[in-house]
This record gives C-alpha cells, sequence and structure tokens, in this order.
C-alpha cells in the first residue's frame, strides 16, 4: 500500500463545489486482480476520514500541547485555553442554549452511558427499537420501554405519543421523570427522523429527549434550541476528527445532581480527610464534574476544528453536494433488479449519505470482500450493531450464519445480513460512481476472485 504526502493545497481547499480535502484521499491500495487503484473510503457512517483541515490544526497546535487545568507553565495555560474555547465553539456550532452544559466524551456510546448514570431516581425511558445499540443498551438501570418499528415518520410521532399517554393514564408519570433517546438520522437507512416533532411530543407529556446526532451532525446542522432537545450526543471520528473524543451537551441540572461519572482528579474541587478517617469530596458542578482525568485537549481541539471546518464550507453546499451523491447511488442501485435498498420510511423520505442494501444471491460479506479485493472500495457488512432494526428490515432470523462463498440468499430466500455504503463532505464523485459501476459489474459477472471465511469474515482465498 503506498501513502502518498498530502500537502494542503489552498485552491482544492477553497474550492467547496467539490469534496473537501481529507487525509488519505491519494492513498492507493491493492486489488487481488493486479495493480493498484487510490481507494475508495465509503463507510463514513463507522468513521469518516480526517478533514485535512483538522489535521493541519492539530499539527500546528502540537508542538505547543501541554497539560489541562492542572499547570502553571505557559504552554499549560495555552492548552487550558485552547480546551476551553473549544467546548464554546462546539457549544455555538450546536448552537446551545446559554445555561446548557457541555462535556467532553470519548465518543456517542460514551455520551449517551453518562447520560444514563445520571438519569434521576425512577426515571422511565422510551426507545424506538431501530436504534443503534449505543441508543438502545445504555439505560439498563432505567425502566426501558422500547418501541416497535415505525414504518413513517408519523408513526413515530404517533407511537411515541401513545406511549407517554399510556404512562400518563397509568400514574406512572408521579413516579418520576420520563427520557425520551431518538436518533437524528439513521446508521442503516440514513433516513432523517422527525426530531423536532418526537421532541414536541416529549416535552406536552412532561419528558425530556436525547438526541443521538452520530449520523446526523456530520451532514446536516444541528440546533438543540431549534429542535428543542434537552440534550444531544455525537462522535468526533464521524465528524472528521479521529482523536478520541465525544460530546454531550444540554440541560445542566440532572447532569449537575449526579453523582461524577468518573471519579477522581479534575472533577473535585476539594477532598479532605474526615476525623473519623473517611474522605469528604465536594465535587465540581460544571461540565469538570463528568471530566476527570487528564482531557483529552487534541481530541476537543480537533471537534472544534471540524465544526469550524464546516460552518465554512457551509451546510447548505454540502448538503446538496451530499444529495447529488446519494441521488447517484440510488439511482445506479435502482437500476439492478437483483439489489434491494433497506429502508424504513419509504423511497421519497430526506436521508443522509447512508445506503444498506442487500442483493439477491450474494452473502453480504461475499460482496463487501470482493468490493474491497477487485475495486479498492471500503464498505461495510453485517447488522451495524443495530440487530434489531437490521432484522426487523431483513426479515430474517437471527439465529442463523451464513457461510462466504455460498450465497446465503438464494433467490426467494432472506439475507441475514446487509452491505452499507456510506459518504459524506470528503467523497468525490468518481468514488460513488466506481461503486455503482461495481455492483452492477458484480451481479453481472459474479467475483473475479475465490474467497473463503477466516474468522467468520470472508476474504480473499489468496
Ligand atoms: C446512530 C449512531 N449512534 C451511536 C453510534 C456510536 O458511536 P461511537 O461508536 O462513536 O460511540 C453510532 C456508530 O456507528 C451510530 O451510528
Amino acid at each position: 500500500m503506498s501513502v502518498s504526502t498530502v500537502a494542503v493545497d489552498q485552491a482544492v481547499c477553497c474550492d467547496i463545489s467539490g469534496p473537501l480535502p481529507v487525509l488519505g484521499r491519494d492513498v492507493t491500495v491493492p486489488l487481488v486482480t493486479g495493480g493498484e487503484v487510490t481507494y475508495a473510503a465509503l463507510d463514513y457512517a463507522a468513521s469518516a476520514p480526517a478533514l485535512q483541515r483538522v489535521w493541519d490544526d492539530v499539527a500546528a497546535y502540537a508542538p505547543y500541547y501541554g497539560s489541562v487545568h492542572r499547570g502553571a507553565g505557559y504552554l499549560s495555560q495555552l492548552s487550558t485555553d485552547l480546551f476551553e474555547n473549544a467546548r464554546r465553539t462546539v457549544t455555538e456550532f450546536l448552537d446551545c442554549r446559554a445555561d446548557d452544559q457541555l462535556i467532553f466524551t470519548r465518543s456517542t456510546t460514551d455520551s449517551l452511558n453518562l447520560l444514563a448514570a445520571a438519569l434521576p431516581d425512577g426515571c422511565q425511558v422510551f426507545v424506538f427499537e431501530t436504534e443503534h445499540h449505543a441508543s438502545l443498551l445504555p439505560w439498563r438501570d432505567a425502566q426501558v420501554t422500547y418501541l416497535d418499528a415505525p414504518r413513517t415518520p408519523r408513526q413515530a410521532v404517533a407511537t411515541l405519543e401513545e406511549a407517554l399517554a399510556a404512562r400518563t393514564a397509568s400514574g406512572q408519570e408521579g413516579q418520576g421523570p420520563a427520557l425520551v433517546c431518538v436518533t437524528g438520522a439513521s446508521n442503516v437507512t440514513g433516513e432523517l427522523w422527525p426530531v423536532r416533532e418526537l421532541a414536541a411530543v416529549a416535552h406536552a407529556h412532561g419528558a425530556r429527549i436525547v438526541l443521538d446526532a452520530a449520523q446526523l451532525a456530520p451532514h446536516h446542522p444541528v440546533s438543540v434550541q431549534d429542535l428543542d432537545v434537552d440534550w444531544v450526543a455525537f462522535s468526533g471520528h464521524k465528524l472528521y476528527a479521529p482523536f478520541g473524543s465525544g460530546v454531550l451537551a444540554g440541560r445542566a441540572d440532572w447532569l449537575r445532581a449526579a453523582d461524577p461519572y468518573l471519579a477522581g482528579g479534575g472533577a473535585s474541587r476539594k477532598v479532605a480527610r474526615r476525623t473519623d478517617g473517611g474522605v469528604d469530596v465536594e465535587w465540581h458542578d460544571t461540565a469538570a464534574r463528568h471530566e476527570a482525568g487528564s482531557p483529552n485537549v487534541i481530541g476537543a481541539y480537533s471537534i472544534a476544528a471540524a465544526c469550524n471546518a464546516l460552518t465554512e464550507a457551509g451546510f447548505d453546499t454540502l448538503v446538496a453536494r451530499e444529495q447529488h451523491l446519494i441521488d447517484t447511488v440510488r439511482a445506479g442501485l435502482a437500476e439492478v433488479p437483483e439489489v434491494r435498498v433497506l429502508s424504513l420510511f419509504g423511497d421519497d423520505a430526506p436521508r443522509v449519505g447512508v445506503i444498506s442494501f442487500v442483493v439477491e444471491g450474494w452473502n453480504s460479506s461475499h460482496f463487501a470482500a470482493a468490493l474491497s479485493a477487485e475495486y479498492g472500495i471500503g464498505v461495510r457488512d453485517g447488522l451495524f450493531c443495530a440487530h434489531p432494526l437490521v432484522r426487523t428490515l431483513l426479515g430474517s432470523d437471527p439465529q442463523t450464519q451464513g457461510e462466504c462463498g455460498a450465497p446465503e440468499a438464494a433467490p426467494g430466500e432472506k439475507s441475514l445480513n446487509a452491505i452499507r455504503v456510506s459518504f459524506g463532505a470528503g467523497t468525490p464523485d468518481e468514488h460513488v460512481e466506481r461503486f455503482v459501476g461495481a455492483v452492477k459489474e458484480l451481479v453481472r459477472d459474479g467475483a473475479r476472485w475465490q474467497y473463503r471465511t477466516e474468522d467468520g469474515r470472508c476474504v480473499p482465498a489468496v
């Protein structure tokens, strides 16, 4: 694999009618059939490549790197300032309320687990079964109501309305608060959820709502105030800032009242031995309460750099460009009768650049392996950490496993896994065009190489 050094190119940098420059845009990968091609990274929904701008900002800061909130030296002061400025930048990017808190976490999963640990006693959680596991699973200690998969946005709103009305009618409302957790854009279908309407329903019933914006924030502007959500969570690595940070932002009251997510330095204001031998701790009631330990300043700084870069590029332009890529892929797939695109809300639903599909007669792992090995295209196959949703969409039995090589889904049978292609601000037209061409060729001519199963994955036989 050869990796070309990429210099910042002002001409490319500011031509926002094309893709935003990302790291790895010139990386070439070998093909099993011979030769090399530029790698087509079409797995943005898992992790997006770093924006060149983010990388450059981080590189410019790196020599000045120092400890945060715990050093008297110049570079410690500078790093502390940059960390707190990053907090302000991201707060602005999310259009938070003046009294909201913004906590830097490791990821969306971490953010939602933090919120789950901060739920008041007796809190009841409502979550659609269609959610990513990061939204579905953190509420283990709460009473959780799992809502059935809706088949239209309107049905989603009606389902939530019904569940919250039933809670009121049964008198459970008096027993504690309620929280609704909802995704902004599905990591399986890419479809946008009616977040504003769901927030209105939640609030009408005295419940709060947290938005999982892991797949929304990289593609669309997210305004906490406009959507009227109580919290929002997202990950840096899906927002072109792959340095191990995420964000939870929103209402301060539950966060202030909760025990610190991690106990340790940074979260505590004062610690003293008691006469009885124990220890008294006074915890911060700012964001620091949940940021114990040395914070990931590079991670926070890189998220802020990505927010600045996306804002400067302009979401109107980014959304329009991405829509063109979505249209290209969907139109291409629609020309292949063997392909079935997975959807909850139907063809006309607004969506981001995340598209999952199955190919009749093909094992999805086999298909994804052939896209990689024969075309240099990186997609994902499987159930995408949203097992209930993908199985609902496939109508398949969770107990069975497909073997690579032998098509798991013969004509008329159900697929057990799906293939997901996803893209965004750094994707050139050529990548999606190559993808569409490859799908057509594979379906028409079959794979040109032999594949075998290794550790449950399909890989080229040689
Ligand atoms: C909708 C959604 N929520 C949450 C997550 C979890 O993100 P992370 O792995 O960064 O915690 C993902 C990751 O794919 C996602 O797509």
